[in-house]
C-alpha cells in the first residue's frame, strides 16, 4: 500500500505564519547550523532583556555548556516588567478556570503585581538569590506567582506534581535541600479535595531543613498549621508592599531543578538555568505554535511536568500571549469540559497529550460536537507518539480538518521543544515529529555513532549543545556525564530510538532504556521496584511497561513474597496501595504477578525483556542461553493474565 500523502500547510496559514515554507524553515536550519552562536546571539539581543549584555556567546567543556557567559538578566522581568510599557500592559496574561467552575482573569499588570508582592513575602522570611524552594500546589494562580516570584529573586525552584506522595515529596525536599515549602490547603480534583497541606505535613516531619511552609488557601479544609514554621499566604502578603525589582541574575544563574525519573531508584535533578531556557521557550512560541498577538494559547499539561513550566507558565508569558489555566480533571463534571473550556474563552491554539486523546476517543464525539470549536487554528501534542488513528480523531473532530497539528518532540532535559513541525511550513505525516527545530542538531546513529542512512533505525542523539539545554543533574555531575553523555563520546544520549524515513521524516519509536512512558508521564522500573521491595512482605520485584490502549504504556510488577506471605488479591492490591504511597497514585501497577522467581542471567541480573514478551505474547523467543534456570520462564508463560 503506498504510503497515505504528507497533510500540506493550510494556503492561509502559511501566508501568515512565522515561518512559511520549507525553504524558508530550511535556511533557518542551516543558518543555525554553520554557525550556531551567531544565531542563537542573534535571537537572543533581539528577542529578550539584558540587563548587561554576555562576553561570549557559549563556553562548551563539553558535556558543560555555558551560554551568554557573563550576561545578566531576569525571568520575571522578561515575563512581566518589559511587556508593562507596551499594548500588553492590560492585556489578560492568565485565564484560569478552577474545576468547580470559577474563574479569574489576570492582567499583566496585575500578575505583576502578585508577584512582586509575593517576591517581597519570601524576602521577608530571609530567602534570597541561591536560596531553593519547593512548590507543591494545585493548578491555581498562586503557582506561576510563586515561580515567577522566586525567578524575581533568584531562588531556584523546585516544582512537585500534585500528584506526588509524601514519600516522594520528602526526597525533593531533602535532595534540593529546600529551606521553604509552598503549598495549598489542598486542590479540588474531580469533585474531591486533593489535601495537599496534609502531604506535607508528613513530608515535613522529616525535614527538619525546612524553616517555612506558605500555604495558599483554595479548598478551605481543615489543616494544621504549626506555629513559627507555616504561614497564611494572605496573612504574609497583608504585610509587605508590592514594589521588588527584579534582581540581575547571571545567564547561567540556576532558575528550576525538576526531579524525573532514571533507570535508578533515585529520581535525577534535571538542572535548568536562565538565558539560554529564556531564549528557546520563547523562540518554540513564535517558530512552533506561531503565537500572534491576538492567540489564545492553552496548554492542557500540569505545572508540575516540564510541558508546564515551558509552555503554561514561562514560554507564553515571555511571549506576551495569554495563556489559559484549568485546575481539574479532563472530564469533570462532564466528557465536554476541554471542549467548553475552548468554546468559552475562544482558544486559538490548544496543545495536549496523545493519552488524553485516546480518552477523549473513547468518550465519544459527541462531546466535541457539542461545542463551537471554531476558534481553534492549531494543535499540539506532546509526551509519547500519537498513533496515526488518534492523530486522525485529533485533526478532524477537534481541529475540524483545517487545523495542523505540531507533534513536538524533547524531554526533560531538553528544556524545549527540539523535534517539531513548523505548522506553516512543514507537511506533516501522522505519526512522525519530523524535523528538528533551527539551532537543534539532532541525528540517528548507530552504537558508533555513525549517522543512519536514510530509511534506517538506531539511537536519537544530539550533537552540539543548545541553549535551553539542562546543565547538570542536581549534586550529581558523575550520573550527568555517565547517564547522557557516555554512550557516545561527546554527543548527548536521549535514550529514545528514532527511524529515518526516506524524507529525512523522524518517527520516534519509543524509550531504549529501562524508564516507561505512562500516559505521557516518566516511569522508571527501577524506581517502582525499590519501592515494591520496601514493603515488608516483599522478597523480589520486576517491573516492566506493556503495551496499553489508553496510557500508551501500563505498569506490570511481577512480584516475589517472602516466605508464609499470601500471594492473594488482598496483597495485590496492598502493594498497588503501597506504590501510590512510595511515589503517587499515578504510579500504581496495572497487575501484580506473583511468582516464586524471576528469571535472571548467571550473574543474577533480572532479565526484564524476557517478562516484556511473556505479558505481550505469553511465550519467550530469542535467545535464553544466559537464563539461570530455566524452569521460571515455563511457570511464568502459563499464568494467565489476572485483569
Ligand atoms: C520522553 C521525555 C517533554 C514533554 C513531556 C515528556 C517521550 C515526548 C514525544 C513525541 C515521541 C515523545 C520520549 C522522550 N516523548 N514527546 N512527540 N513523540 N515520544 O517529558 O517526562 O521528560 O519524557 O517522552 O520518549 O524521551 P519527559
Amino acid at each position: 500500500m503506498p504510503a497515505p500523502k504528507p497533510h500540506k500547510p493550510p494556503k492561509g496559514f502559511a501566508k501568515n505564519a512565522t515561518v512559511g515554507s520549507m525553504a524558508a524553515y530550511e535556511k533557518l536550519y542551516e543558518q543555525a547550523d554553520r554557525n550556531p552562536e551567531a544565531f542563537w546571539g542573534k535571537l537572543a539581543k533581539q528577542e529578550l532583556h539584558w540587563f548587561k549584555p554576555w562576553k561570549k556567546t557559549l563556553d562548551w567543556k563539553a558535556p558543560f555548556a555555558k551560554w551568554f557567559v557573563g550576561g545578566t538578566t531576569n525571568m520575571s522581568y522578561n515575563c512581566l516588567d518589559r511587556h508593562l510599557t507596551t499594548a500588553r500592559k492590560n492585556k489578560a496574561a492568565i485565564i484560569w478556570e478552577g474545576e468547580p467552575g470559577d474563574t479569574e482573569t489576570i492582567t499583566y499588570q496585575e500578575l505583576h503585581r502578585r508577584v512582586c508582592r509575593f517576591a517581597n513575602v519570601l524576602k521577608k522570611l530571609g530567602l534570597r538569590k541561591g536560596s531553593r524552594s519547593i512548590i507543591y500546589m494545585p493548578m491555581i494562580p498562586e503557582l506561576p506567582v510563586a515561580m515567577l516570584a522566586c525567578a524575581r529573586l533568584g531562588i531556584t525552584h523546585s516544582v512537585v506534581f500534585g500528584g506526588f506522595s509524601a514519600e516522594a515529596l520528602k526526597t525533593r525536599i531533602i535532595d534540593l535541600d529546600a529551606t521553604v515549602v509552598i503549598t495549598a490547603d489542598g486542590g479540588w480534583r474531580r469533585g474531591k479535595i486533593v489535601p495537599l497541606k496534609a502531604t506535607t505535613d508528613e513530608a515535613m516531619a522529616e525535614c527538619p531543613g525546612v524553616k517555612h511552609c506558605i500555604v495558599a488557601r483554595r479548598t478551605n479544609n481543615d489543616i494544621k498549621m504549626k506555629k513559627g514554621r507555616d504561614h497564611d499566604w494572605s496573612a504574609l502578603e497583608a504585610e509587605v508592599s508590592d514594589v521588588c525589582p527584579a534582581v540581575e541574575l547571571d545567564s547561567e544563574h540556576p532558575l528550576y531543578v525538576l526531579y524525573t525519573s532514571g533507570t535508578t531508584g533515585k529520581p535525577k535533578g534535571i538542572v535548568h538555568t536562565t538565558g539560554g531556557y529564556q531564549l528557546q521557550a520563547n523562540m518554540s512560541m513564535k517558530w512552533v505554535f506561531d503565537i500572534k498577538e491576538e492567540d489564545t494559547f492553552w496548554c492542557a499539561a500540569d505545572i508540575g511536568w516540564v510541558t508546564g513550566h515551558s509552555y503554561i507558565v514561562y514560554g507564553p508569558l515571555l511571549v506576551g500571549t495569554t495563556t489559559v489555566m484549568y485546575e481539574g480533571a479532563p472530564a469533570h463534571p462532564e466528557p465536554d469540559r476541554f471542549w467548553r473550556i475552548i468554546d468559552k474563552y475562544k482558544v486559538n491554539i490548544l496543545y495536549t497529550s496523545p493519552t488524553a486523546i485516546r480518552a477523549f476517543i473513547r468518550m465519544g464525539e459527541q462531546w466535541p460536537k457539542k461545542h463551537d470549536l471554531s476558534s481553534l487554528r492549531l494543535l499540539g501534542s506532546v509526551g509519547e507518539p500519537i498513533n496515526p488513528a488518534a492523530w486522525d480523531w485529533y485533526h478532524e473532530f477537534i481541529g475540524g480538518g483545517r487545523c495542523p497539528i505540531v507533534d513536538t518532540w524533547w524531554q526533560t532535559e531538553t528544556g524545549s521543544i527540539m523535534i517539531s513541525p513548523l505548522p506553516g511550513a512543514t507537511p506533516l505525516k501522522p505519526g512522525s515529529a519530523t524535523f528538528p527545530l533551527p539551532g537543534v542538531a539532532v541525528d540517528v546513529v548507530d552504537m558508533a555513532g555513525n549517522s543512519v542512512p536514510k530509511g534506517g533505525e538506531g539511537y536519537l542523539v544530539i550533537r552540539k549543545p543548545w541553549p535551553s539545554m539542562f546543565r547538570t543533574l542536581w549534586g550529581d555531575k558523575a550520573r550527568f556525564k555517565k547517564t547522557y553523555w557516555s554512550q557516545i563520546p561527546g554527543v548527548y544520549f536521549v535514550g529514545d530510538a528514532a527511524r529515518r524515513d526516506k524524507d529525512g521524516y523522524i518517527w520516534v519509536l519509543g524509550r531504549v532504556d529501562d524508564v516507561m512512558n505512562v500516559s505521557g508521564h516518566r516511569l522508571s522500573t527501577a524506581e517502582l521496584e525499590s519501592a515494591l521491595v520496601k514493603h515488608k512482605a516483599v522478597a523480589e520485584a520486576a517491573v516492566i511497561g506493556k503495551p496499553h490502549e489508553l496510557t500508551g504504556q501500563a505498569v506490570v510488577a511481577f512480584v516475589t513474597l517472602k516466605q508464609g506471605q499470601k500471594t492473594d488479591d488482598a496483597m495485590a492490591n496492598a502493594l498497588r496501595d503501597w506504590v501510590g504511597v512510595e511515589i503517587g497514585k499515578f504510579a500504581r501497577p496495572e497487575q501484580i504477578r506473583f511468582t516464586d522467581a524471576l528469571p535472571k542471567t548467571r550473574s543474577g541480573k533480572i532479565m526484564r525483556r524476557l517478562l516484556r514478551e511473556i505479558v505481550t505474547s505469553d511465550k519467550v523467543s530469542g535467545d535464553i542461553t544466559t537464563l539461570e534456570d530455566l524452569s521460571v520462564i515455563n511457570r511464568l508463560a502459563g499464568q494467565q493474565d489476572e485483569e
